[in-house]
């Protein structure tokens, strides 16, 4: 069955867990529990309201994640990769804290509090990742991604976000996208959203080794 559903015109994520992780609504489905996924809360929510039609994430996927913050996207992989594991990268000690009390009661979230700047960190405890899931807001955000592309040979897909008002507030958004994009080492992109009602300046890219 698959583990992302719409009910109503609504997204939401098929979850083991009864409790919300931040007050969002948990329905019954079909003898199952869903829960709602916000669009403007989850930039990969977003993406599919917005027609994804790719989805490289199964039941089974283990991904890095990068610039995981307090876990609101990190708590809806955990419910889609339900027998897979999520490495949880965050670098900054207040969000980290939340994220540690949401993988207290999860169990495929492994938190890790480091600069993803710096995979040597972390490369040696994270199990071959499927998939690399990066949302950090920075100004060398390609970079970060070709740091990990290079530590991680064998992931083969990935999804990236991109804000584009991290690297420059003055140029041209579309501009500044394909800068970035040209950047990209070792991975080439196969779909491009702009996440636009839902999220303001952020483009989810999905690639491919
Ligand atoms: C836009 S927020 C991520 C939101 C999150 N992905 C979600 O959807 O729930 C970006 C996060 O990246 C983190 N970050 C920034 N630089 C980082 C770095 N070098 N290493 C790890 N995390 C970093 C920030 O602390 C922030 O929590």
């Amino acid at each position: 069955m698959e583990r992302i559903i719409r009910i109503g015109g609504d997204l939401y994520t098929l979850t083991e867990y009864g409790k919300p992780v931040f007050g969002e609504k948990i329905i019954s489905y079909m003898g199952k529990r869903a829960r709602h996924w916000d669009p403007k809360r989850s930039k990969l929510a977003a993406a599919i309201m917005k027609g994804m039609d790719v989805m490289p994430l199964n039941a089974d996927s283990s991904v890095l994640y990068l610039g995981a913050s307090t876990g609101t996207t990190v708590s809806y992989l955990s419910d889609i990769c339900i027998n897979g594991k999520i490495f949880a990268v965050e670098v900054s000690f207040e969000s980290f804290y939340k994220l540690l009390s949401l993988a207290e009661k999860r169990k495929n979230i492994i938190p890790i509090l480091e600069d993803a700047n710096i995979p040597e960190r972390y490369s040696f405890f994270v199990e071959k990742p499927d998939l690399i899931y990066q949302d950090i807001a920075q100004r060398n955000q390609v970079q970060i991604f070709n740091a990990n592309a290079d530590k991680f040979p064998e992931v083969k897909k990935a999804i990236l976000i991109i804000k584009t008002r991290s690297i420059s507030s003055r140029l041209n958004e579309k501009d500044i996208l394909s800068e970035a994009l040209s950047g990209l080492k070792e991975f080439s992109v196969v779909r491009r959203y702009n996440l636009s009602p839902y999220d303001q300046a952020n483009y989810l890219l999905y690639l491919e080794r």
